[in-house]
């Protein structure tokens, strides 16, 4: 699409609706491939009454411009250039908001991105009591991609739970276990330790709903004692420590959208990508003690 190629060394993501004719994209969709803002933020400049075309105020959202002939602005501004897309990977702290704002003044993910001058939206949550992995982008295609229920993006979490789960308990992780919005669809999980009277594993999930890892564990008797996000689809939390973050490679950029455009055409094609994965393996045992203390920093994978 015009709008998207010209916009960094990227390749162009084919996720957005296609061009309109003559060019024209819809207005919201034009604001937010800028990185100004999230497509629903762009949505509310709009209603706010905001946004000019042409000096007139436009509230409908859905409008079509022409970005290479109509003359946008929002607050009286000209859209910039369109800015090149950013993609950070930061590991979440405890006891930290995973959104940019808190009505409470909590520290938010946002206190963490110092020197970050672009605007970038954290792409999915994870608990205040949670850390790990948590992808921030300013391109809301990619993201809202990320995010949508359909594409079962995988999640890893490595995570501590009260008792030791019986091959029974984790097999009923693994096939689906009843919640009370609906049966989870499968899951991978792996046995890391035993410490004392609790147990380490590490579970693969494809769904996002919300504290969806700790009702499957409370589900099944075992509650979380500590959870923490360490992969996502081709992206791995490697050695960052709480609070760090780093912008991704090319490679797992890339890998990321590669994921995300294999999903779609899987999806158009009318095969469901869940359909197609394997039946998770269980792996019987314990990894050796000592081996998972320090979770290793794994190989970014192409997708
Ligand atoms: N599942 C949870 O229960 N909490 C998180 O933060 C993420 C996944």
């Amino acid at each position: 699409m015009e709008e998207k190629s010209k916009r960094g060394s990227h390749n162009p993501l084919p996720l957005a609706a296609s061009p309109l004719p003559g060019g024209a994209v819809r207005l919201q969709k034009l604001i937010a491939g800028t990185g100004l803002a999230s497509r629903r933020k762009s949505e509310a400049l709009i209603l706010a009454g905001r946004v000019t075309v042409n000096g007139k105020v436009v509230t409908e959202l859905g409008t079509k411009v022409d970005p290479g002939r109509d003359h946008v602005k929002v607050d009286g501004k000209h859209l910039s250039a369109a800015q090149p897309f950013v993609y950070l990977l930061l590991h979440k702290p405890k006891h930290v908001m995973s959104t940019l704002d808190d009505p409470g003044g909590r520290t938010t993910v946002k206190d963490y991105l110092r020197g970050v001058s672009v605007r970038v939206f954290p792409v999915g949550r994870l608990d205040f009591d949670s850390e790990g992995l948590m992808l921030l982008t300013n391109n809301g295609d990619l993201a809202q991609a990320l995010l949508h229920p359909r594409y079962h993006v995988p999640k890893t979490y490595l995570i501590k739970v009260k008792g030791v789960l019986s091959d029974e308990e984790i097999k009923k992780l693994e096939q689906g276990v009843r919640l009370e919005d609906g049966m989870t669809s499968p899951a991978m999980v792996k046995k890391i330790r035993k410490v004392e009277a609790n147990s380490w594993l590490e579970i693969t999930i494809r769904e996002g709903r919300k504290h969806q890892v700790k009702r499957m564990l409370e589900a099944v008797g075992h509650p979380v004692i500590k959870l923490t996000r360490v992969r996502m689809g081709p992206l791995s939390l490697g050695s960052l420590e709480p609070g760090e973050f780093r912008f991704l490679t090319d490679r797992e950029a890339n890998a990321l959208r590669e994921l995300v455009e294999q999903r779609v055409a899987a999806i158009e094609q009318g095969a469901d990508p869940m359909v197609r994965q394997k039946r998770p393996v269980r792996r019987e045992g314990w990894a050796r003690p000592g081996k998972a203390k320090k979770y290793p920093a794994k190989k970014v994978q192409v997708a």
